[in-house]
């Protein structure tokens, strides 16, 4: 029989009851809906809307309940709809006519938009936690391999020289953001819509404050009518959880050219690569290519939501019902995302020569040599001309420049003297990028520094929720 089943003459049609369901995937709120309940039954004992011994009944029958999901002896059956349905029906069965005065100034719009939230709040601190790993393990790295020195790219072309560690500091940065903008989306949601009702709020004497207490949310939602058709929450995690896979996105794409015998900068573990079924010698980067491939996921379900929210009138719709599983999937994808990524990170290995090898060749320190003329006088756009004609004659030549002498530098211009030979040397052009924020290994050190304190205020941050 279904709890709302008064004013019908007529059984749903059962392509309706599984077209309609949620129960499949709303499963997984049961704890957060039995939280949310036991609260709920509390808080109407407390301002005398239900009796003590009423409440006591609900609150005991809720825990079992919960216990029985948990431990698998909970019978699910399609025709509840969803979860919420599903507890309320089981604990009347269980504990009688108390049991149905569990929903007393409650609608299931309200129950299950503070259900999501609860579920959220705890799943961005879960995401947040493995997101430190991930920047703890980076910096790590980066410590370790202070010496290396590499091409740094524009267009995919060699550019400048720069420390290997410089370039694992810029993504540190990158998902320092992204927890930032978890630590946000957190708070934008660390509202509370129960006691909302359907849309319009109850004439019942509630105590909306202990509620939001109980549950551990900041405040309570100002408008009724915005809270039980409120998703905004939704589509903040899934933007930021999107901005964070396009960083891991990116990362990969570069382990993926860097693993390539063309580039041969760095060596992925074989327990982070698979073999081929045909070509004995293939040793893939299908991890890091997976992951590339699963931001597509994330960015679909921010589509998704988007969409479904576009058109939607006041209040609740049940449309919104299809905010669960692009949101259970955004979560799972981005939490299974950092953990498989992490331990890729963890076990990769840089190739020391072969990253400065590529540094020495290609003319990186063009813009140190131009640097270098400035310095002797020269204004930045004649240096740039003088070192463009050298770079050419050198091409003609085949050589690179540490293979020219100062005799031939001079025939380029006459302000070149021995100093030269030091300042084309890629450490040499590493080491004077002095600038805040540069790739010098004292400027780096700085970003570990800066690093080390970030990490501390974001656990400090997730031990204080
Ligand atoms: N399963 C529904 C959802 O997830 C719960 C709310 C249903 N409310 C309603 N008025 N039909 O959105």
């Amino acid at each position: 029989m279904k709890l709302w089943g008064g004013r019908f003459k007529k059984k749903t049609d059962e392509l309706v009851e599984e077209y309609t369901a949620s129960l499949s995937f709303d499963c997984r709120l049961y704890k957060c809906d039995v939280q949310g309940s036991i609260a709920h039954a509390n808080m109407l004992a407390r301002c005398g809307i239900i009796s003590r011994d009423e409440a006591s009944k609900i609150v005991n029958g809720l825990r079992e309940i919960g216990r029985d999901i948990k431990g698998g002896k909970f019978s699910f059956d399609i025709a509840d709809e969803d979860i919420h349905m599903a507890i309320e029906r089981t604990l009347i069965e269980k504990i009688g006519p108390a049991g149905g005065k569990l929903h007393t100034a409650r609608s299931r719009n309200d129950q299950v938009a503070t259900d999501l939230r609860l579920f959220l709040k705890d799943e961005i601190l879960t995401t947040g936690n493995l997101l430190v790993e991930l920047q703890r393990i980076l910096l790590d790295l980066a410590e370790e391999n202070i010496g290396i020195v590499m091409p740094g790219y524009t267009h995919l072309q060699r550019a400048q020289p720069m420390l290997f560690s410089h370039y694992l500091m810029a993504y540190f940065f990158m998902f320092q953001r992204d927890f930032k903008r978890l630590k946000c989306c957190y708070k934008w949601m660390d509202s509370m819509p129960l006691g909302s009702g359907a849309l319009a709020g109850t004439s019942f004497p509630i105590d909306r404050e202990f509620v939001a207490k109980e549950l551990g949310f900041y405040k309570v939602s100002e408008n009724s009518l915005d809270a039980v058709s409120d998703r905004d929450f939704v589509i903040d995690f899934l933007a930021v959880a999107s901005l964070l896979m396009v960083h891991l996105s990116r990362f990969c794409e570069e382990l993926v050219l860097w693993s390539t015998e063309e580039f041969d900068f760095i060596e992925l573990d074989e327990a982070y690569t698979t073999g081929s079924s045909i070509m004995p010698q293939k040793k893939n980067p299908d991890v890091a290519e997976l992951i590339r491939g699963k931001s597509g996921r994330v960015f679909g379900r921010l589509m998704s939501m988007l969409t479904v929210l576009k058109g939607l009138p006041l209040a609740y719709n049940r449309d919104l019902q299809e905010d669960k599983e692009a949101l259970f999937d955004a979560v799972d994808t981005t939490k299974m995302t950092l953990k498989v990524f992490t331990g890729m990170l963890a076990s990769l290995k840089p190739k020391p020569e072969k990253m400065k090898m590529a540094a020495e060749e290609g003319y990186l320190v063009a813009t140190d040599v131009a640097d270098y003329l400035v310095r002797k006088g020269l204004p930045f756009r004649e240096a740039h001309e003088v070192v463009g004609k050298m770079v050419n004659f050198c091409l003609k030549r085949g050589c690179q420049f540490d293979q020219l002498e100062l005799k031939d530098y001079r025939r380029f211009s006459p302000h070149f003297d021995e100093g030269i030979f030091e300042v084309i040397r890629v450490e040499n052009s590493v080491e004077s990028k002095v600038s805040q924020g540069g790739t010098s290994p004292d400027r780096v050190r700085e970003q570990f520094g800066i690093a080390t304190k970030v990490i501390a205020d974001e656990e400090k941050w997730l031990r204080n929720h």
